[in-house]
């Protein structure tokens, strides 16, 4: 009998793409994916460092999962749990103290070897920390995915060295570092093999990628995702997260030149002042970022934009917030994330002094109901539209299927299941907060 595994998933898109390839790994140790930790004989949390909130649910799944276990070998049974992602990484031999039933620590580098430490744990009750792995080794030793969705995910780029002054991602994922060209076309199409129809390229700083060319030379991004449209059934590419600053004019070209890159960029720019921008150590101006937004706007007039922001970063003024709600009137985006700051044990902004709380809610719930406005404004210009919609999933409803615009909305279709996996057509009738309604205007081939 195969044994069970389950994985939770924190955090952003690379950990989704890195817990689908923890997956792959450990399918080579006999382990078949189930859909709830009760069922399962290993459990791996996928962890996420980037805001205090978030670092602190592992902490309380965690004792979950150990009065789980404690029922289990009360009935004679077991189960065996590892942390991995960036959590593991920043506590490392911290975590098993702190949560000392804990099997396995493995950072996000490392986890190609949880095949080799999981049979050491059942041969030998082996418990492992490890940490500390280049992202060369990682990708070279990964099995080739197994299975995909039709949206798929496809990290082609991992690290950060910005150093931005509020952010553990350097910290946590290691320096930047580019997938050769050959690695990433061969994992594209093997996707494309297995069912995918739109790849998402990831990367913390995915615009800033540089990989190897077979001629020696690098590859930037723009170029990738022109490879990559070559590939006949790749029906939409995307990318994502952006620094404004790597947002070359080759890459802005493409979006006017390749019709398969979507129509949508996230574009984080964090505060509207310069100001805080410089405090942030993000390395450009408010007046670069409009610039990006500008050239993309002329390259593809119907590109959608989306964002993060930080409220209440430490010497954030009233006038400074001001500045952001101001960019955010000007730009106008399709969808955003807000965050409160949160201070992050090792980077340099945590030890500033803090702003109040109360400041931070009050302006977070400012800018979010501008956000919400921006979005429902352009979810209603949506309504009357005929749009691509890539029919990922069953719907809300019986007979329902459901996917995304080009803009990244979700949208519910009423359609046959047999469309499942296909591109539609889709007429938008109406709009709610989180999704769109439309029907079938011609049908994908
Ligand atoms: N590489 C991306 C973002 C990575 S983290 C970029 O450079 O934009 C995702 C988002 O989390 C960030 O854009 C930021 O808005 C938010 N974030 C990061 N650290 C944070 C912190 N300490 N407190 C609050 N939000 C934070
Ligand atoms: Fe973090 Fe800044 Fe790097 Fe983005 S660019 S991952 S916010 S350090
Ligand atoms: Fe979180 Fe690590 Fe992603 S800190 S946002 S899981 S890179």
């Amino acid at each position: 009998m195969p044994k069970k595994l389950f994985i939770k998933t924190y955090g952003c898109q690379m950990n989704v793409y890195d817990s689908a390839r923890m997956a792959d790994v450990l399918g080579g140790q006999g382990y078949a994916a189930v859909e709830t930790p009760e069922e399962a004989d290993l459990v791996v949390l996928n962890t996420c460092h980037i805001r205090e909130k978030a670092a602190e649910k592992v902490y309380s799944e965690l004792g979950r999962l150990n009065a789980l276990r404690r029922f289990r070998r009360g009935q004679g049974g077991d189960l065996r749990i590892a942390v991995a992602g960036c959590v593991a990484q920043a506590e490392g031999a911290e975590m098993r103290r702190r949560a000392p039933f804990v099997d396995l620590v493995v950072g996000p580098q490392a986890y190609h070897r949880l095949g080799d430490l999981v049979s050491q744990l059942e041969r030998a009750g082996e418990q492992a920390v490890e940490t500390d792995f280049p992202a060369e080794t990682k990708f070279d030793a990964l099995p080739a995915p197994s299975s995909t969705a039709t949206a798929a995910f496809l990290t082609v780029q991992e690290g950060c060295d910005k150093f931005c002054s509020f952010c553990v991602v350097p910290y946590t994922r290691g320096a930047e570092y580019s997938r050769p060209v050959a690695d990433v076309l061969a994992e594209a199409e093997r996707l494309v093999e297995l069912g995918a129809r739109e790849i998402t390229l990831l990367g913390q700083n995915v615009n800033a990628y540089h990989g190897e060319r077979s001629d020696g030379g690098r590859c930037s991004l723009g170029e990738l995702i022109r490879r990559l449209a070559e590939i006949p059934a790749l029906q939409r590419i995307r990318y994502t997260t952006s620094h404004p600053l790597d947002m070359d004019p080759e890459l802005i070209r493409t979006h006017a030149e390749v019709p398969a890159l979507m129509p949508f960029v996230h574009l984080p720019v964090q505060s509207g002042s310069d100001r805080v921008l410089e405090a942030m150590n993000r390395r450009h101006r408010v007046d670069d970022y409009r610039r990006v937004v500008d050239a993309l706007r002329g390259a593809r007039t119907d590109i959608a934009l989306s964002g993060d922001f930080i409220v209440g970063f430490p010497g954030e003024t009233d006038d400074d917030f001001a500045d952001t709600l101001r960019l955010v009137e000007n730009v106008g985006y399709a969808h955003a994330y807000s965050f409160k700051y949160s201070p992050r044990p090792g980077t340099p902004a945590a030890e500033r002094e803090q702003l109040d709380d109360v400041v931070k809610v009050r302006r977070l719930e400012q800018l979010n109901a501008l956000l919400d406005l921006q979005r429902a404004t352009f979810d209603a210009a949506t309504v009357g539209r005929t749009v691509g919609v890539l029919l990922e999933r069953a719907g809300r409803h019986p007979g329902q299927l459901a996917g995304r615009s080009p803009y990244m909305q979700a949208v519910h279709v009423a359609a046959d299941a047999s469309l499942l996996g296909t591109l539609a057509s889709v007429e938008i009738d109406s709009a709610c907060p989180n999704s769109l309604s439309g029907r079938l205007a011609v049908s994908a081939p």
